[in-house]
């Protein structure tokens, strides 16, 4: 039995259920996975809701983590135990600590990627290179306009265009957003939510329009997409965040001899060679610097409700990864760990994530109940200011009046199970604002 993310009914994020499922061993051609990270796609609420049908119910979300090989299926010898893999697409069922895989719908990972920022990149970044690379080339001297610019997708589809030498111009929600599409290379920034973007489009382009226009959010942009093209500029529709697009006469494409194309990454990675010829240039631009992966947001598996609300309601950015709560299990105190704790102050104010790193790499993913540290709540100063200004580090320089801080917590796995630390006390003496001690957990 494994842990896994069950749908029976569809509808809002309650309908996600934490379950034991039984999975099996691997069949002919098929491998087992243990995943560590799983990325959360806009795709994977379509399923929830019903507006993409699964072919069972009820079943497990999810088309895109990394993670071990765990057991081969009889007669396969190009993939072994402990093989490092990522997948993306068919079949759905990666909300699951571990799930059985075709062999030949995984790649294997490169040693230096972290599995992690494997699972927040390789879905997100094979839809970038489809819609950069295939389906409207993008050159030095385009214009593209991304609508959702700040998104997992639209993240590392600013990038990659402007690396190709396009004027990139995105569409974004909040100034937060606005600041990471800046870093992202686009060149200019559209709040779509409180200007007409297709005036500003106008105005950015001297009334010539775009070459192409790669919009995911649908209802509510596709028809100013449209506007916003130059003649025989091309419209590539690949999502819906909004709504379904509302249909549209072939003859709304003549007046300027538009192309439209409703692409999907499913049949640009079908066959072996496409897959891995994608993730290989994934793969590529991330070592070579041109694509920076945001894991923006990370979620215990077991709350992918959480998870879910929170793409849906806009608040996140970048790519948003659910870690496996079983992997927390292997977590044992070590003295030289650092502990840094990251926020993500729109989530429940009770829960934040940690990352603890070793000296080697990333370890472990755990959550944290405020409710059990008497000096940490929601009217401490410090944790105030950071929900305020949306900060998602937090340094632990607690305010604690000038006087000592000595606090006492607990860290709770993901699954609810206590994590004990022994003799957890934060050195007395520690003074606020001092740079972490690295060995902040005596034993
Ligand atoms: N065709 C394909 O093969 C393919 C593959 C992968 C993804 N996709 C599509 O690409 C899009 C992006 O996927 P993602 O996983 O990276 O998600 P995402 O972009 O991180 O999240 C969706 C974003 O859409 C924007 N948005 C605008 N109106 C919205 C609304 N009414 N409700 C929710 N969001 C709204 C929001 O950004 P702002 O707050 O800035 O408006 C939101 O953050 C999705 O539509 C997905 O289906 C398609």
């Amino acid at each position: 039995m494994v842990k896994a993310i069950r749908i029976h009914e569809f509808g809002g994020p309650e309908v996600l259920k934490w379950e034991d499922v039984e999975i099996g061993e691997p069949k002919e051609g098929e491998i087992r996975v243990k995943n560590k990270a799983i990325g959360l796609n806009f795709i994977d609420v379509y399923f929830r809701k019903g507006v993409y049908k699964a072919s069972t119910i009820p079943f497990t979300p999810g088309v895109e983590a990394a993670g071990v090989v765990t057991a081969v299926g009889p007669g396969l010898t190009d993939r072994k135990v402990g093989d490092v893999v990522a997948y993306a697409g068919n079949p759905m069922g990666s909300y699951a600590e571990e799930q059985i895989l075709p062999a030949d719908r995984v790649v294997p990972l490169p040693p230096s990627l972290d599995p992690i920022v494997a699972a927040s990149v390789i879905s997100k970044g094979m839809t970038a290179h489809m819609l950069v690379v295939r389906c409207f080339k993008v050159e030095p001297g385009h214009t593209v306009l991304v609508q959702a610019a700040a998104g997992g997708v639209g993240s590392l589809l600013c990038q990659w265009a402007n690396a190709l030498g396009a004027t990139v111009i995105g569409t974004v929600s909040t100034t937060e957003k606005a600041a990471q599409a800046k870093e992202d290379g686009c060149h200019h920034v559209i709040m779509y939510k409180d200007e007409d973007f297709v005036s500003r489009v106008n105005e950015i382009t001297s009334g010539k329009g775009v070459d192409v226009v790669y919009d995911s959010v649908g209802k509510d942009t596709f028809q100013g997409s449209l506007e916003c093209l130059k003649p025989r500029g091309y419209m590539v529709s690949f999502g819906q965040s909004s709504g379904m697009t509302d249909p549209i006469p072939l003859t709304a494409l003549a007046a300027k001899s538009l192309f439209l194309t409703r692409a999907s990454i499913f049949s640009y990675t079908a066959t072996r060679d496409e897959l891995l010829e994608a993730a290989g240039e994934v793969f590529a631009n991330i070592g070579s610097g041109v694509l920076r992966v945001r894991v923006n947001h990370k979620y215990p598996l077991s709350q992918a409700a959480q998870a879910h609300e929170d793409v849906e309601s806009r608040k996140t950015s970048g790519s948003v990864v659910l870690i496996p709560d079983a992997i927390n299990e292997h977590v044992e105190c070590a003295p030289d760990w650092i502990i840094r704790f990251h926020i993500d102050p729109l989530s429940d104010p009770y829960y934040f994530a940690v990352d603890i790193r070793t000296k080697f790499s990333q370890c472990s993913f755990l959550a944290v109940d405020l409710k059990e540290a008497p000096s940490i709540n929601d009217n401490t100063p410090t944790w105030k200011a950071m929900r305020d200004t949306g900060a998602t580090e937090f340094s632990w320089a607690l305010d604690s009046g000038g006087l000592p801080l000595k606090a006492l917590f607990s860290i709770r796995m993901g699954n609810g199970k206590q994590f004990q630390v022994a003799n957890n006390v934060i050195p007395v003496g520690w003074q606020p604002g001092a740079s972490y001690p690295s060995s902040l957990l005596y034993h």
